[in-house]
């Protein structure tokens, strides 16, 4: 049986994306890149490095190491400033009700994102107290695809990886579920997130009597 429910959190418990986009949009802007909302599709999971590297790919340029962590610096400061709007508003619908039937269920939650803002995001979504434990993306040494982030949580709610069950809405974040040796639950398109055990389409679809049916992960 399952004994934690792990979540991702941009795209899956809060709409943060595009406070994410309108951040990198003005980095890309200043660096003369075009970039628009299906580029910032490529960015879901990926964390702030890998992102501006993307957006440097796609402009075709390359910047010395000390220029990088300027820019994903400037990033961050932007995302930060834009996060002093998000509120309760910005939950997803269905997130904070599947959060507590969850709970109800007796799992434990965790919350396994690649965004070093994880804390604040959550605090100003109101969802703090909502969840038993947040790893922190500063302190693992992979980002998904990489398992990591769920390790994390694994070690800190002291279960096995195989009484889990992981939520993603990115692909990178599906891989890095399968990596832990997790049941997978997909949030978004079917196509996108095809290596999940299980799909629906939004938070507010997701049929927790379903998940808690399927067979958990085979103990390694
Ligand atoms: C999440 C988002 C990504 C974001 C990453 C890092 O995975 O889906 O779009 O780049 O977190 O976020 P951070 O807050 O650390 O810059
Ligand atoms: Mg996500």
């Amino acid at each position: 049986t399952f004994r934690a429910a792990l979540f991702d959190l941009d795209g899956v418990l809060v709409d943060s994306a595009r406070l994410h986009f309108v951040a990198w949009k003005r980095i890309a802007d200043e660096l003369g890149i075009p970039f628009d909302a299906d580029d910032n599709e490529a960015l879901k999971g990926v964390d702030r490095m890998g992102s501006l590297e993307h957006i440097l790919r796609l402009g075709g340029r390359t910047l010395d190491l000390s220029a990088k962590e300027h820019l994903a610096a400037r990033k961050n400061g932007f995302y930060l400033d834009a996060l002093t709007t998000m509120s309760d508003a910005d939950v997803l619908p269905g997130a904070a009700a599947l959060l507590a039937q969850a709970r109800d269920r007796g799992l434990l939650l965790g919350v396994a994102s690649a965004s070093r803002n994880a804390m604040v995001v959550l605090e100003r979504a109101g969802l703090s107290n909502a969840v038993d434990f947040v790893a922190d993306a500063a302190k693992v040494a992979h980002s998904k695809p990489a398992p990591d982030i769920f390790l994390a949580c694994v070690t800190a709610l002291g279960v096995a990886s195989d009484e889990c069950v992981g939520f993603e809405d990115a692909a990178a974040g599906v891989d890095a579920i399968k990596a832990a040796n997790m049941v997978a639950i997909g949030i978004g398109d079917s196509q996108v997130l095809a290596k999940a055990d299980l799909i629906f389409a939004a938070t507010a679809e997701v049929d927790l009597d379903r998940v808690l049916r399927l067979s958990p992960a085979r103990p390694q």
